[in-house]
């Protein structure tokens, strides 16, 4: 794995997503600026959760403070997968997470919505990424562009907010697949523009977050998510930007993820990550997946966590190290910087 001299942030982790030898496995982390830090909820004191999305200078702020204060090794763009969506034409607020207001159930309602240019609705976003990656040259840390996926999406969409069962979504599938299959369908063409345009706008990676998209049955998954998951695929601009594809409580998926071939599979921590990478191999790099409540461990058994989870990732063309789903908002601020400098550590113990 040796490569000589060490690794600039920024190499470390593109050379990781594309399966290139490195020194040791990058380091960041899902929900990484959030309210578990204190100088996060300093910043967003007096002001609603999509004002701040829309603020370039408090966004940018919170976007660089996981750097310093937890040592991570890339820069994701604070924003959330509901910003594009108000203009598709649906009123989205956030009581923490995001409230539809008219959830979208009709054929009507699907016909109405637009499929706009981001560039045009959240110019914001890229003004966001575009002085990120003027403030991250010195550094050399990569920035991170990400969107929610169309499954995701959609199911929040459809029930109205978050739900245990998501059962109106699924009964949609059974009793108007149609009415599901063009809201879809939506949804795709408008994460393949915002992707992109994101890309352009400076983003050295990108990461398709579909939290939801476990819930279903492996045939389920094959009709109603891989294709979507697909076209993304086959329509980022991924020779500027790898693409990292993540499903939460995505174990029984596993080998449609690999056949989507991203360059990255990012899994949550159900899933055993021996296993997968064996199963992975030389056709992805994994990244992932340590349970963020193992980060209220002490500092040694974080470290005994991270050498354990880098040798479990061996089998895969590359690992990224992260956790299988984002920080909790009462995520220890050592237990992250103790999993970062666990990474670094990684480099003495190759060497
Ligand atoms: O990872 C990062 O640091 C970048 C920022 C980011 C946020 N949301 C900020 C956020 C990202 C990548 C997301 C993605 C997101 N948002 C997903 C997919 C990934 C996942 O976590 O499963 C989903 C499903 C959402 C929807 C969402 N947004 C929920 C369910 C919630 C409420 C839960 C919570 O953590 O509060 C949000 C709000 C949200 N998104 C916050 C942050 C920092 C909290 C807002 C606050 O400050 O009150």
């Amino acid at each position: 794995m040796s490569v000589g001299p060490p690794l600039d942030p920024t190499e470390r982790l593109l050379r990781a997503c594309r399966g290139e030898p490195v020194d040791r496995p990058p380091v960041w982390l899902m929900r990484q600026a959030g309210r578990y830090l204190p100088e996060y909820r300093r910043v967003r004191e007096g002001v609603s959760f999509l004002e701040m999305c829309r603020d370039v200078d408090r966004a940018v702020e919170v976007s660089l403070q996981p750097i310093e204060l937890v040592g991570s090794e890339a820069v994701i763009l604070f924003s959330d997968i509901f910003v594009p969506i108000p203009g598709m034409g649906v009123e989205v607020d956030f009581q923490p997470g995001p409230v539809v207001a008219e959830p979208v159930r009709s054929a009507a309602q699907v016909e109405a919505l637009r499929v706009p240019d981001p560039r045009e609705t959240v110019p914001y976003v890229f003004e966001i990424l575009a002085t990120l990656r003027r403030e991250l040259e010195g550094p050399r840390v990569p920035l991170l562009g990400f969107a929610g996926a169309p499954f995701t999406l959609a199911a929040y969409l459809v029930e109205g907010g978050g739900s245990k069962s998501f059962s109106t979504l699924k009964r949609m599938m059974v009793r108007a697949p149609e009415v599901l299959r063009a809201l879809l369908a939506r949804l795709t063409e408008l994460t393949v523009a915002y992707l992109n345009a994101q890309i352009e706008a400076g983003a050295q990676a990108v990461q398709l977050f579909d939290t939801w998209a476990g819930l279903l049955s492996p045939q389920d998954y094959a009709d109603w998510v891989l294709p979507t998951h697909r076209e993304i695929a086959a329509k980022l601009d991924r020779a500027r930007a790898p693409f990292i594809l993540y499903v939460g409580n995505g174990a029984h998926v596993l080998d449609f993820m690999i056949e989507v071939a991203p360059e990255v599979v990012s899994l949550d921590w159900r899933v055993d990550l021996a296993d997968a990478a064996r199963r992975i191999g030389s056709h992805a790099s994994v990244q992932g997946n340590l349970d963020p409540c193992a980060l209220h461990a002490p500092r040694e058994a974080i470290f005994a966590k991270v050498r354990a989870l880098a040798e479990a990732a061996r089998p895969a063309r590359g690992h990224v190290l992260n956790l299988g789903h984002g920080c909790h908002p009462d995520t220890p601020v050592e237990g992250v910087r103790a999993f970062t400098d666990a990474a670094r550590s990684l480099a003495e113990d190759a060497s």
